[in-house]
């Protein structure tokens, strides 16, 4: 996806995986840095450790705790900071300023796939990790009315409201299952990752039909026993592969100050996972 849109962009740069340990990833980011990197993704367990690696935070990075998109900086003699690539050679001064684009990624991937806008909504969030909060707490910004929060581990999910309650006072935040019709059901968990993974909220709590859309943050695969599930029980469904999509062609525009060309990235993303 990333190496197709900047091909189509005319950038000689390419998208490179590498494995880190998360005890070294203080010395990945300098390596980057210093290498000439224009810039890094970065994805579980390294969105919440990188918090305190990075010289500066975005403020959507801030705001919702977790950094998926590094972008190294050069400063201007004018003290203005720049994206790297500005500078003939490297600037005597260089940091590494942290993003987070899953929040805004995920809203444009539930308008996109499910016709689906927060403000005024009950939503049932299931799972409260690293991509669980930063849905929480995106959703609540957008003015969603209701939030209902499940997770495994209760004490996550009620960390999450907590939060929720401090920062947007106007959503109502419950843990446990609504005691009526929903507009949404997201699963950030990893339950359906595997094709025999149960479910991952008890179906007699919550019948399907008692949502009208279900977005399941898995992409692959394309569909999950939820999403199967809801299908069946009637629900407008939508994978994660748009939310996958909407963070990688913002991290490329941050990258590059270019409009990311979608079509292009979404067909090389579909190609990619699911092969055709
Ligand atoms: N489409 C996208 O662009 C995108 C972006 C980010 C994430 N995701 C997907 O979202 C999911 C969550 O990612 P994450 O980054 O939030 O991971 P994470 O921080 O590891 O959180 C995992 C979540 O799944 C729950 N969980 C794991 N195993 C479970 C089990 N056996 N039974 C019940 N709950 C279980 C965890 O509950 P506990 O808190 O109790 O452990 C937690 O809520 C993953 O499937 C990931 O692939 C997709």
């Amino acid at each position: 996806m990333q190496n197709a849109g900047m091909a189509a962009l005319g950038l000689n740069w390419r998208y490179l995986a590498f494995d880190v340990d998360p005890s070294q990833l203080r010395d990945a980011i300098i390596g980057a840095r210093v290498m000439g990197f224009v810039g890094l993704n970065l994805t579980v367990p390294h969105k919440l450790l990188a918090l305190n690696l990075v010289d500066a935070l975005d403020p959507g990075a801030k705001a919702w705790g977790a950094i998926n998109t590094i972008r190294f900086e050069g400063r201007e003699p004018t003290g203005e900071w720049k994206p790297i690539w500005n500078f003939a050679g490297s600037p005597p001064e260089v940091r590494a300023c942290g993003f987070n684009t899953d929040g805004e990624a995920l809203i444009q991937a539930l308008r996109e796939g499910l016709g689906f806008e927060a403000a005024g909504k009950r939503v049932v969030l299931l799972g409260a990790g690293g991509a669980g909060r930063v849905a929480a707490l995106r959703l609540a910004a957008g003015n969603v009315a209701q939030l209902f929060l499940l997770n495994r581990t209760i004490q996550k999910a009620e960390e999450i409201g907590r939060d929720i309650l401090a920062r947007f006072p106007k959503v109502k935040v419950e843990i446990g299952y609504p005691p009526a019709e929903v507009d949404l059901i997201l699963n950030a968990t990893s339950l359906g990752l595997k094709p025999d993974d149960e479910l991952p909220l008890d179906r007699a709590k919550l019948p399907l039909r008692k949502a009208a859309a279900v977005y399941d943050m898995i992409y692959r695969p394309a569909k999950t026993p939820l999403l199967k599930a809801a299908k069946s029980a009637g629900c407008r469904v939508a994978n994660g592969i748009g939310m996958l999509l909407h963070q990688g062609a913002t991290a490329l525009e941050l990258w590059s100050g270019l409009k990311a060309p979608i079509t292009v990235m979404r067909d090389a993303l579909v190609r990619n996972v699911y092969g055709s």
